[in-house]
């Protein structure tokens, strides 16, 4: 399986801007954080969020077909490409079924609306709570861009 090092890498070839990249890496941190609670393979679940919109930029139209197509010359793990084809299910038919495929749709969706909550903060997001981005979820006028019901399956609190 490729290393972590060899999967950043990548990113950094294929992704130029810095706000797509940082999404990335906070979709990989929740993602690996949840694997973790999950009892689940932390290296390979963080490769799926650290690398789930791979292709977003150079290839929008095609999303993520090119990155997955790229990912299995590479030897990733078809678990990873299941899940980022999943991430996608109206564009690929690929429907989420596994905790994997779950979890990285929600923490697709969960990155953004703690970043929102993070945003409206005088602090940001130093000392950010659970319970504030909890409060702000149940606020269906707040970033109404995200969609609660793909972070539900996955939250504790439903
Ligand atoms: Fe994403």
């Amino acid at each position: 399986m490729p290393s972590r090092d060899e999967a950043l890498e990548l990113l950094e070839a294929w992704v130029e801007n810095p706000g797509l990249r940082s999404h990335m890496k906070a979709v990989e941190a929740a993602v690996r954080s949840y694997a973790r609670r999950f009892g689940a393979d932390e290296e390979t679940w963080g490769l799926a969020g650290l690398l789930h919109d791979l292709d977003w930029e150079k290839y929008p139209d095609e999303h993520p077909l090119k990155a997955v197509a790229e990912l299995r010359a590479r030897g990733y793990p078809d678990e990873v490409l299941h899940a980022i084809l999943a991430h996608r299910a109206d564009f690929t038919g690929t429907a989420p079924e596994s905790q994997l495929d779950k979890t990285l749709l929600a923490c697709d969706e969960l990155t953004g609306l703690i970043t929102a909550t993070a945003l409206v903060r005088p602090t940001g997001i130093k000392d950010l709570e659970a319970k504030s981005v909890k409060k702000k979820m149940k606020d269906p006028t707040f970033a109404r861009g995200v969609s609660r019901d793909e972070v539900r399956p996955i939250s504790a609190d439903r």
